[in-house]
């Protein structure tokens, strides 16, 4: 067994880390030593015999004795720490979730059910940091390996509908409360079925531009959208759309001539959990629907194809009928007006586990051998 250091085990992602780990029997395989950045010194997690107590997450001395080092605590803590153990000379594994190293030239994004070949060939060449990627493309690239995977793609769209847990747990709170603040506002009336609907409608905007908390997102969500995620690169483009084209060509290994154009609008909605995505994607070829696919679905286990059709569609291919799963359902594939090398497609993804844990997970495992 390989000692392995975990830091950021509480929050959203390294909760949901855990919880699969523990799924799978993964602590059997590993030595877990637990870091806190606020607990040092209190009790570690009870699911992990043995583990003793919390160590110090900046304690340089005690992270620089383990072989692998995983973290779900944030990119804030990989700036921090992450430089100054390499500038020490410690050459162990990490492995983290966070944008921060995932654009180096020395680093890998982990998505092992799409790139295997190019984690097995970091380790072998000595690659040490090992990131799961942006949530949004990782969901749609485990839907639609089989298109990506096979070079069939020339370039692709993705039209965003991404959940408030993506901005994290207070964003998710913040989401509720403003649902709740709405309708107390309009309880009275919703009773009434005599009410008039514009008077309630009157009575609602009143309250999303007046008075509700939007700290978190700065403007209401609930009952509406905000399009614009991450940072503004000041191109016109946002952060996160800009993660789409880059982290697929790197997570695909494409080379220069090889390269994949994506691009797409991001767009925040008040789903709960799992990120959703249209796509329009321009094949290199004519292909029939059912040769898509039955790519898609041979990709690997997880990507789940949903006919298309209204009852399938509506059935299946929602957040709230994917969050929660490792499914990740794939449908409305058709062939668009444009021609016959356009279709369009959708997906929903729980970007807290293949977006986030589940990547990471099995990556240790890959990393142990
Ligand atoms: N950037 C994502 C979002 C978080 O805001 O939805 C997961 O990487």
């Amino acid at each position: 067994n390989s000692s392995v250091g975990f830091v950021g085990y509480r929050g959203m992602v390294g909760s949901v880390l855990m919880h699969r780990m523990q799924e799978e029997g993964d602590f059997a395989h590993l030595d877990p030593v637990f870091f806190s950045t606020s607990n040092a010194g209190g009790a570690a997690p009870a699911f992990a015999d043995g583990a003793g107590t919390l160590k110090d997450a900046y304690d340089l001395d005690e992270l620089a004795k383990l072989p692998i080092i995983v973290t779900a605590q944030g990119g804030d803590y990989t700036s921090a720490v992450h430089s100054k153990l390499r500038a020490r000379g410690w050459d162990g594994l990490w492995m983290d979730a966070a944008s921060t190293l995932r654009m180096n030239d020395n680093s890998i994004i982990v998505l092992d059910p799409v790139n295997r070949d190019v984690i097995d060939a970091g380790l072998a060449s000595g690659t040490r940091d090992f990131v799961g990627g942006n949530c949004t493309v990782s969901c749609m690239l485990m839907g639609l390996g089989g298109l990506f995977s096979n070079g069939l793609v020339e370039w692709g769209t993705a039209m965003t509908y991404q959940a408030a847990s993506g901005g994290g747990a207070r964003h998710m709170r913040e989401l509720l409360t403003q649902f709740g603040d709405i309708n107390a506002h309009v309880s009275a009336e919703l009773d009434d079925p005599a009410s008039a609907i514009l008077e309630i409608d009157r009575k609602v905007l009143a309250a999303q531009r007046g008075g509700l908390d939007a700290t978190q997102f700065g403007v209401p969500l609930a009952g509406s959208l905000i399009p614009w995620i991450d940072a503004d690169l000041g191109n016109g483009q946002s952060k996160e759309e800009w993660k789409a084209g880059v982290e697929t060509n790197k997570i695909l290994g494409t080379t220069e001539a090889g390269r994949v154009i994506m691009d797409g609008l991001c767009v925040r909605i008040g789903a709960m959990r799992s990120h959703s995505q249209a796509l329009t994607l321009k094949l290199t070829e004519d292909i029939p629907v059912a040769e898509i696919e039955k790519l898609l679905a041979e990709n690997n286990e997880w990507a789940k194809v949903v006919p298309n059709t209204k009852e399938a569609t509506v059935d299946a291919l929602t957040p709230v009928a994917a969050s929660g799963t490792l499914d990740i359902p794939v449908g409305r594939i058709r062939k668009m007006e444009m021609g016959p090398n356009y279709i369009s497609a959708f997906t929903v993804g729980d970007q807290l586990l293949w977006g986030a844990a589940e990547p990471l997970r099995r990556m240790l495992a890959i990393a142990q051998g």
